[in-house]
């Protein structure tokens, strides 16, 4: 399955929604996640994402590894994503900056 990580957090360019044809994509606040119940594994999002934020999960990063389990926990929450939308306003901003899960809003 594939997953959103860290990177996403305060950016949210949302250009990844366009290309998924399961909608997978489930928004919150100021970041996405994938559910890993209706991902197929299709790949066309990765090379959508600026921020290059998501990953194959065997692919990960060890220290992003822990966004398996919060992608699967917030899909169950937070409501699917269906259409683009604006990046948030300060996502130039952010992008690489690091150390983001400690603004992730829920
Ligand atoms: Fe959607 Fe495919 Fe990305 Fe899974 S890998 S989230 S199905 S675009
Ligand atoms: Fe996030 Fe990248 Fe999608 S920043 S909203 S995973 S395009």
């Amino acid at each position: 399955t594939f997953v959103v990580t860290e990177n996403c957090i305060r950016c949210k360019y949302t250009d990844c929604v366009d290309v998924c044809p399961a909608d997978c994509f489930h928004e919150g606040p100021n970041f996405l996640v994938i559910n890993p119940e209706t991902c197929i594994d299709c790949s066309l999002c990765v090379q959508e994402c600026p921020a290059e934020a998501i990953y194959e999960e065997a692919d990960l990063p060890d220290d992003q590894r822990h966004f398996i389990e919060l992608n699967a926990e917030l899909a169950q929450v937070w409501p699917v994503i269906s259409e683009v939308g604006s990046p948030l306003p300060e996502a130039e901003q952010w992008i690489d900056q690091g150390e983001k899960l400690q603004y992730l809003e829920r």
